[in-house]
């Protein structure tokens, strides 16, 4: 999609149809344009056809009164609720509504928005993000995209910055959707990390590790999870060296599909495990959209990408595996797999010193337990990081939750056998998964986001269409924003 500011006026900018924002209050909204139409726009106000509720839409069309083909009015709701996030939610009806109806060529009217003192800015993210569609695997014709949003505003200080920032964004969340959204036998392991490789440029580096390198390295947790697939799998690193801040390093998980190993998940729903590399799948989209916008610091990448099933040399149950760190950790369910293939990768990345480790991952069922599909969990050991993180939620509109990782959690971890175990069953095992990988993170500041929850969309969402979302990717790019401040 492009975006365009311009200062051509409501009526005279040609397109299929022209964007008007509409408050829940207001009588006779847009008259100077409505003079035109014979008070069409006043006629579905009064008759109620059109609230203009947070989300209702209406299409007139125009009748070639004016250059726009049609009009959308989108309600914003009432004024005092209105915020960037709901702004953001009525750019995404308006996509999804655009589309619909075969509408490619849209421009946004501004006035009422700046009147409030709102930004057009989250609107046209929306659009962005609402306009995504996944057609991979159907036939061709069947989706109608979004090819131009114009809007319509008189350049100003900033505005095409954030324009073109909220632009990219959403193209890299559209672009881990696709990732997330393919299924794993087009997904591999090794697919993943070609994807990675052909990311790579002068500015970002990317190197891959097989299973012997691997080895080598002492990652007896990922290899063990890897053990029951004919695909091998890859440790993907990335760097991009932008600056003198940090490192900061990002590790996404990556299992590109989780059966649950010998602890075998139940049939139903399995085939939505194709969604536990949505971690690493965000990772990679950060880590392109940092060097393409080069943001001014230094940060590593880590994909440890693998599939996890069961086979004749899948690793069982009571198994005990030594981590990079020197760690040994006893398998108590093959199910709890992201940790272990994540205990590695914080294990190595501290070879980097690290400012900061950030992970993020689709790490427990116990996340969408106590969030719904609402919000990512965030534990840490760091109160700073989780400030800055937080910032970024308000900015990105990405929920995050915190939830804590008290000592006596450290308890449920212990193994008779091993220093620690994987799983300590149902209780508390949204937090358990995060002390886990607290107890590897060891003295460098981190922060551990669950977006089990939210990685995955079950309906359409003004934002999201069914399907992945993308979640992290704005998060974390906000996130580093601040970080460099
Ligand atoms: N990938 C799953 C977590 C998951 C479940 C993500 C549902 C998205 C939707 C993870 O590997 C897993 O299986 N976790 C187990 C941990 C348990 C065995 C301690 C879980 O949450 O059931
Ligand atoms: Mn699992
Ligand atoms: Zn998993």
């Amino acid at each position: 999609m492009k975006v365009e500011i311009t200062d051509k006026d409501e009526k005279g900018v040609s397109c299929d149809a022209l964007i008007l924002p509409v408050f829940d209050d207001e009588r006779e909204p847009y008259r100077e344009i409505d003079k035109e139409l014979g008070r069409s726009i006043r006629g579905v106000v009064s008759s109620g056809e059109f609230k203009a509720k947070h989300l209702d839409t209406c299409i007139i069309h125009t009748m070639g009164r004016i250059r726009p083909e049609r009009l959308l009015l989108m309600g914003l709701g009432g004024r005092r609720d209105c915020t960037d996030h709901r702004i953001r939610e009525c750019g995404g009806k308006a996509a999804s509504v655009s589309m619909e109806h075969g509408l490619k060529v849209l421009a946004l009217s501004t006035g009422t928005l700046r009147r409030h003192g709102l930004s057009p800015v989250p609107f046209a993210e929306g659009v962005g993000l609402g306009g995504y569609r996944f057609t991979k695997y159907k036939e061709a014709g069947g989706g109608t995209e979004i090819e131009m949003l114009s809007i319509l505003s008189a350049e100003e200080r900033g505005l095409s910055e954030s324009i073109e920032f909220v632009r990219r964004s959403t193209e890299t969340v559209g672009l881990v959707r696709d990732l997330v959204n393919t299924p794993s036998n087009d997904l591999t392991p090794s697919g993943l990390a070609g994807f990675a490789e052909g990311l790579g440029s002068r500015r970002l580096k990317v190197k891959t590790l097989d299973s012997r390198d691997a080895a080598r390295e002492g990652m007896g947790g990922f290899l063990s999870v890897s053990k029951g697939s004919k695909e091998e799998p890859r440790f993907v690193l990335l760097e991009y060296r932008g600056g003198r801040r940090g490192p900061v390093v990002l590790i996404g998980k990556s299992v590109t599909f989780d059966s649950g190993g010998i602890s075998l998940k139940p049939s139903e729903g399995m085939e939505k495990m194709k969604y536990d590399m949505a971690g690493g799948a965000a990772v990679l989209g950060v880590m392109k959209f940092v060097s393409e916008m080069r943001l001014p610091l230094h940060l590593y990448g880590i994909l440890p990408a693998t599939e996890n099933l069961p086979g004749g040399s899948a690793a069982k149950p009571g198994d005990v595996v030594r981590t990079v760190s020197g760690k040994t950790v006893e398998i108590i369910s093959t199910d709890a797999e992201g940790r272990l293939t994540l205990a590695d990768a914080i294990g190595y990345s501290r070879r980097f010193n690290p400012e900061a480790i950030i992970d993020i991952a689709t790490l427990t069922g116990a996340c969408s337990v106590a969030l719904g599909n609402e919000a990512i969990a965030m534990m840490g050991n760091d109160k700073e990081l989780m400030a800055m993180m937080q910032k970024a939620s308000e900015l990105s509109g990405e929920r995050v939750w915190q939830m804590p990782l008290y000592d006596e959690y450290r308890e449920y971890l212990k193994s008779d056998i091993a220093d620690l175990k994987n799983s300590a069953g149902r209780t508390g095992s949204l937090v358990t998964a995060g002390y886990f990988l607290k107890e590897f993170a060891a003295g460098t500041p981190w922060v551990h986001l669950d977006i089990a929850s939210t990685a995955w969309s079950d309906k359409d969402r003004p934002c999201v269409p069914k399907g992945a979302s993308g979640a992290g990717v704005r998060l974390l790019i906000n996130f580093l924003k601040e970080y460099i401040k």
